[in-house]
Formats: structure tokens, sequence, C-alpha cells
């Protein structure tokens, strides 16, 4: 049997930063959401779906801004629980609602939803291809399917990449930015706005001052000061290793159309 400690040096990444409480929000921030709601056209007889939402956090700040109503999915039982407990917290659940679900295969009707949306949570599927048909399928004609999406815009050492692949379970590879707008539009989907988004510099003090944050949360009160110290350097150590992939990263948000009907060309429009 393992003790407490060592179920935390050995916790896979999703499991690890779930057993934080980490909200997890969209890479690039609130900006990106907010980029995403002014240029979506959500009004409050709409209804969004967002995909692999975690705790939710980007579920219900959507939700605030629009008025819409939302409805988020994860394949991660404990994810759904988290993200439906909080929004009972904020006393949003007739607003907005999770279930637990493979983005791989929707259990929605075909054009059910004005905005289909992943804030990143794309990345983490496996069959990124199959997710991406089933975006569009429920997405309404004239909607939009959105993704906040990480790219390499530097040469990355392949040792970076190959942690971290190790780390998160994932088949990262030096994508550009061009593959991943590509990835959409072999889906049927036109690009309709493109924004990029800034990461922030963070030095040694900022991310240790921030491990030390995240672990001394009231939230976190029950866990004893060796799991504390645990889970501090536990962070610290996928936190460096971020830092250090950022700097090789760019961070878009892609907005994309469902277009019913296929537009003239427009030869002077930039
Ligand atoms: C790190 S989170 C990204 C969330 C994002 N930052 C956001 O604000 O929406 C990735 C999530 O993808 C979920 N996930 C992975 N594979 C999935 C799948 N096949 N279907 C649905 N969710 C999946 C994980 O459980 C995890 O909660």
């Amino acid at each position: 049997m393992q003790n407490a400690v060592e179920k935390i040096i050995t916790m896979p990444y999703v499991d690890f930063m779930a057993f934080l409480k980490e909200t997890n929000r969209a890479p690039g921030g609130e900006k990106m959401l907010t980029e995403m709601i002014k240029n979506v056209f959500l009004h409050s007889d709409a209804k969004f779906l967002h995909i692999a939402c975690n705790t939710g956090s980007s579920t219900r700040e959507v939700a605030k801004l629009t008025g819409a109503k939302g409805i988020g999915i994860d394949i991660n039982e404990n994810m759904v629980t988290t993200a439906t407990e909080l929004t009972a917290k904020e006393e949003m659940s007739e607003q907005v609602s999770y279930k637990v679900m493979n983005a791989q295969s929707l259990d929605f009707s075909d054009a059910e939803f004005n905005l289909v949306f992943s804030a990143g949570g794309v990345a983490f599927v496996p069959d990124k291809k199959k997710a991406i048909a089933e975006m569009v399928r429920v997405c309404k004609d004239d909607g939009f399917v959105a993704d906040v999406v990480m790219y390499y815009k530097k040469d990355a050492p392949q040792y970076i990449i190959d942690e971290m692949n190790n780390l998160m379970n994932l088949n990262i590879q030096k994508w550009g930015i061009d593959y991943r707008v590509d990835t959409y539009e072999e889906q049927g989907l036109k690009l309709f706005h493109k924004y990029e988004g800034e990461y922030a510099h963070v030095d040694h003090k900022k991310l240790l001052e921030y491990c030390r944050y995240m672990v001394n949360r009231p939230e976190l009160s029950e866990l004893s000061a060796d799991e504390k110290k645990a889970a501090e350097y536990k962070l610290f150590r996928i936190m460096s290793l971020f830092t250090e992939n950022h700097k090789y990263l760019g961070a878009s948000l892609l907005i994309f159309r469902k277009k019913s009907v296929n537009e003239q060309w427009s030869l002077f429009s930039a």
C-alpha cells in the first residue's frame, strides 16, 4: 500500500492538478476567453458546449459574461463532480451543467449548439480529429467552433518535448500554428478570427512563491506538512518544465465558422 506522500509523488498530471483543486484556466488566461466571447456573438437564448471542461471555470465564465446556457463535458468523473459543486456554490446550476462524456463521441444531436469551444482541452484528447469532427457535428450551421491552442513558434529542444509528453501522457510534436489551423479546417470549418495571446515571463522566485501559495491554500488545510512539502516539490518541478517549454511556445485563440453557404471570393478583403 502506498502512503499519502508516495501517492502524491506518483500521481498522474491531471489527477495531481485535481488533487491541488487547481481550477485550470484557459491557456493565455482571461484575455483569451474575453476575446472569444467578443467574437462569437452569444446571446441569452444561445446554447454552448465546452469540451474537456476540467473544473468548469471557463464554462462558468462564458455563461456569466453572455447569459447563454452552457454544458461542459469531461471524461474524468472527478472533474465533473468538482465542476458541478463549484457551479452550485456560485448558484449557477440552472444555467450551467456538466456531463461525463468522451469528446470523441458526443452524446448530443446534430446542430445543437451556437458555440462549441475548448479552452486548450482538445490537446488532451487522444484522437483530436475525431473530437473536432464531433465538435463540428453538434455545432449549428453558421455557428462557431473555437479553441485556444498552444503551438511551437521556436525550435524547442527534443528533451523538453519528451519530458512534456512523459509528464502529461501526451503525444505533442513540434506543431506550428499552421498545423493547428489545418486540423480544424480539414473538418470543413473556416477560420473566422485569430488572436495571439501572450505568456508572462516567470522567474524562479515567482515560481517558488506560486507553488507555496498553491499548497498552503485553505482548501488544502487537511494535508499534513509532509504531504504539502511533496506537493510543493512536485508542482515546482512541473512548473519549471512548463516555464522552459513556454520559451518556445505561442498561444492562439482560433475561432472557426461552420459556414452554411460557400461564400464567393472577395478580392480586396484583407
Ligand atoms: C488540462 S484540461 C484543459 C482544460 C482547459 N484549460 C479549460 O479551461 O477548459 C484537459 C482536460 O481534458 C480532459 N480529457 C482528456 N481526454 C478527454 C476525452 N477523450 N474526452 C473528454 N475530456 C477529456 C481531462 O480529463 C482534463 O480535464
